[in-house]
């Protein structure tokens, strides 16, 4: 165990005695108690199905893709990124890209050539300890937009955070993205897709990757032959709480390929609050009820 993995832990014990939930709001805060119900959309007649995978559309609405536009003026989707109030996005720091008047964010949209609101970026803030050596380290960054977004809808809503260090069950988390469904073909999805994978206990997925991980920075998780692929980079993993709520926990980070036999890595949110809080001024955070209500310490396991 490490110093950051007690710290943690220590933190989850504080939250217990929470009663309400807190929403974080400084000075500059505009995000209000009901922008922050951390609900998916569901139901409907619009219900897609590609390859078993079950999407409704703007399922959810937090997702956003990240695109460069490339010389002939074209928009390509590069990243995806979590929408968490009205101009800041949660991305992965590996996202980034030099020519930040060539980089927009599509908001809201679904099918990416058709719909979605496109916004410009005014900074591209890469977590200071991103190291990619031994290996990718805090890869989180927070996009500011160039203007806040028109408004909160169906389409376009805030991810909820959470500062309770996750006990995830086995397998109530879900990946979303429009990476390649095909790692030889590199093509993206027109339609986002998820994946729900299964948590790997941080012990077992430290060994896949030989002992380079840090409990602080990674979380992990694995699905039977589908995985986050290129293109799914700094999209969101999310676990439910409860039915229709998700909180937003780990950000698509890296794997050994897509549906490679390695778990895939995440970068754990709940460690990088603070600095969210520092930089954003505001976001959605969720600290009352108990994920999944199972507080099996992965620490101790
Ligand atoms: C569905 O999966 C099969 C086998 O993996 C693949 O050949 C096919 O192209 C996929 N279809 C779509 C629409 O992605
Ligand atoms: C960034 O992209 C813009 C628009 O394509 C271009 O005009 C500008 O020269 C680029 N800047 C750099 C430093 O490459
Ligand atoms: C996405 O939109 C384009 C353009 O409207 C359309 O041709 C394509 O079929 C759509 N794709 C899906 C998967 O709905």
């Amino acid at each position: 165990m490490d110093v950051s993995s007690t710290m943690l832990f220590n933190n989850s014990i504080f939250f217990k005695f929470l009663i309400l939930s807190t929403l974080v709001c400084l000075s500059l805060c505009s995000l209000k108690e009901t922008d922050c119900n951390c609900k998916v959309n569901s139901g409907g007649d619009n219900l897609k199905i590609v390859n078993g995978t079950q999407y409704v559309t703007n399922k959810y609405p937090w997702l956003v893709s990240l695109q460069v536009e490339r010389s002939n003026g074209k928009y390509v989707h590069t990243c995806g990124g979590s929408l968490i109030n009205e101009q800041w996005i949660v991305t992965a720091a590996h996202c980034g890209y030099m020519n930040l008047t060539r980089l927009s964010v599509s908001v809201g949209a679904h099918n990416i050539t058709n719909s979605g609101k496109h916004y410009k970026v005014a900074q591209f803030i890469k977590h200071p300890g991103y190291t990619t050596t031994p290996i990718v380290r805090n890869d989180i960054a927070l996009i500011q937009l160039a203007e806040p977004i028109d408004r909160f809808n169906k389409e376009a809503k805030p991810a909820c955070l959470t500062s309770r260090n996750i006990y995830f069950t086995s397998n109530e988390l879900f990946v979303a993205g429009w990476g390649v469904t095909d790692e030889k073909e590199h093509k993206s999805t027109e339609v986002p897709l998820e994946v729900r994978m299964d948590h790997v206990n941080y012990l077992r997925c430290s060994l896949s990757w030989i002992g380079l991980l840090s409990y602080q920075s990674h979380i992990c998780a694995q699905a039977s032959q589908s995985s986050p692929c290129f293109g799914d980079s700094g999209g969101p993993l999310m676990v439910v709480n409860g039915p229709g709520t998700m909180y937003l926990v780990g950000v698509v980070s890296f794997g050994s390929s897509c549906a490679g036999s390695s778990p895939t890595v995440f970068t754990r949110v709940t460690s990088y609050l603070d600095w969210i809080d520092q930089t954003t001024k505001s976001y959605c955070r969720i600290d009352n009820q108990d994920v999944n209500s199972l507080p099996r310490s992965e620490i101790e396991a």
